[in-house]
């Protein structure tokens, strides 16, 4: 049965999350992490229905609009929510495509609940897809859906983004499912990576595990006609335009300058925004910054960091053990060099608005990235975006989607503890000069690379290669009937 939407998107959260208030009501708040704000702001320009997860296990509500968006909830049972979600997504996939930082967990009724609750997003989406429809589906949790989906309605067009990174095939190999989860992939036209590398990983998998004739991004199906997928590169971004804007707001400069004084005014400010991870290196940059604490590199009169770390995943035991370390550490750090008017480091486990994000990028002059491997990094380009006085500088991971983008950086190993903390201290000490030609080189990257030409240009890519190949089904039927 077709549905009404020419273009349906397919994700594991939808933008927001449903939130139990204390008196029994129900609200929404906006679900966290970067997949929610790259896509949030290309959904709200297109007319398309939005597949996801309402955030709380049970029966999934009726569907709704938020935010300009149309939304359609898919229900996981609480079995669900720690089989499929905290297990195989974030207890095996995770962590396996992050280049294995934690040991990932294979389970045999992980996998089972992960096939079962692929079924039901892409029954979901192929209800609400008009004939011909495209339907994008994104990231991890999602990468049987695609061939779900194709089996169910061959007349669709089918993207599928990943979001994290894909991991070389020497570490994907460990996936019991390895063949089950290609396969699920190449249900697709067109599959996108944030990096090349990713995209290359990838088409190394189809030949290793699967035996597939795969060359420069092309994966050639026998089984199948012929038929022809892509996999290639598309890195994301943010909405530049709305962030610019948003951070030269009055009230934003107001708060930005409020944030520094209650601050008490130090000389430095220095900034870390993530969830609170495992694979962004919060541990890393707080050992750094103890150490230039302890030899005297920093003052705790003169600088102090704002680490600002959503709850995220905290079921999972690996993030329990990882808010403890945190926890532990910053308390040890303030403990020693924070005075009665000086606090070292101030941790803030919440969740901000747009508003007190935007200032807080403005409060700071250095930027903390130091991920041990992400996609992409989207704070890295917040940050940037954020800086139309073109001041502050950006401390970037290597190891980050955003690296390959973001030349003019500090690049920074976070492993290596010293370089981290000679680069911390470079950009506390850098001429605003120098701060600004690299401020204004990453702001007109960013700036012409925002997430609408990110989405235009694998939408774009998409319909291209399913005219192509719907030409060269043609073309071999015509064939076929001649001979
Ligand atoms: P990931 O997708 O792994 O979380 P990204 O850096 O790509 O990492 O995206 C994170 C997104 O979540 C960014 O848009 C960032 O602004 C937002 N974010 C992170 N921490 C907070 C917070 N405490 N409050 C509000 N938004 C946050
Ligand atoms: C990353 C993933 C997203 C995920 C987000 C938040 O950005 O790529 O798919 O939605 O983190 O994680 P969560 O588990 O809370 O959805």
């Amino acid at each position: 049965m077709a549905g009404d939407y020419d273009l349906v998107v397919v994700a594991n959260r939808l933008p927001v999350d449903r939130v139990e208030e204390p008196d029994g009501s129900t609200s929404w708040r906006r679900s966290p992490g970067g997949l929610v704000t790259a896509l949030e702001p290309v959904m709200q320009r297109e007319d398309g229905a939005w597949v996801g997860w309402a955030g709380t296990p049970g029966d999934p509500p009726e569907p709704f609009d938020a935010e300009g968006v149309r939304c359609v909830p898919v229900g996981l049972s609480e079995q669900e929510v720690e089989d499929y979600y905290e297990g195989f997504s974030n207890g095996t996939l995770w962590p396996l495509y992050h280049d294995v930082i934690v040991a990932p967990g294979y389970h045999r009724s992980w996998w089972e609940a992960y096939v079962r609750v692929n079924e039901r997003f892409a029954e979901a989406a192929a209800e609400q897809a008009t004939e011909g429809a495209t339907v994008w589906v994104q990231d991890y949790q999602l990468q049987l859906v695609p061939r779900m989906l194709r089996r169910r309605r061959p007349d669709l067009s089918i993207g599928f983004f990943n979001h994290i990174p894909f991991p070389p095939f020497e570490i994907f190999a460990q996936l019991p499912w390895r063949k089950a989860v290609i396969d699920g992939l190449l249900g697709a036209d067109l599959i996108g990576f944030q990096r090349a590398a990713d995209a290359n990983n990838f088409t190394r998998a189809c030949r290793r595990a699967s035996n597939l004739p795969a060359r420069s991004g092309r994966i050639r199906l026998d089984a199948e006609g012929g038929r022809e997928v892509r996999a290639a590169s598309f890195p994301i971004s943010i909405d530049f335009a709305a962030l610019d804007e948003l951070a030269e707001r009055e009230d934003v400069k107001a708060r930005a300058a409020e944030i520094r004084r209650d601050l008490g005014n130090p000389e430095h400010v220095l900034l870390g925004v993530d969830r609170l991870d495992y694979t962004k290196g919060i541990l890393h940059r707080l050992k750094a910054f103890e150490e230039l604490l302890d030899d005297g590199g920093v003052k705790v009169e003169e600088a102090s960091l704002i680490q600002v770390a959503t709850p995220s995943r905290e079921r999972v035991e690996q993030y329990v053990q990882l808010r403890q370390d945190v926890e532990v550490t910053v308390g040890r750090i303030n403990g020693t060099h924070g005075t009665i008017k000086n606090t070292a480091v101030h941790y803030l486990h919440h969740s901000y608005g747009r508003e007190e994000m935007a200032a807080l990028f403005l409060a700071a002059d250095v930027m903390l990235v130091t991920a041990l491997r992400d996609g992409m990094n989207l704070v890295a380009k917040e940050y940037v975006a954020s800086r139309h006085d073109e001041r502050g500088v950006l401390v970037l991971s290597e190891f980050t989607g955003a690296a390959d983008e973001l030349g003019q950086a500090l690049m920074i190993n976070p492993h290596d503890i010293d370089g981290l903390k000679d680069a911390i201290l470079r950009a506390l000490r850098m001429s605003p000069r120098e701060a600004g030609r690299r401020m204004r080189s990453l702001r007109r990257r960013v700036g012409d690379h925002d997430v609408q030409r990110w989405a235009a240009s694998f939408l774009q890519a998409l319909a291209d290669h399913h005219t192509t190949e719907a030409a060269v089904s043609v073309a071999a039927a015509a064939e076929r009937g001649s001979s």
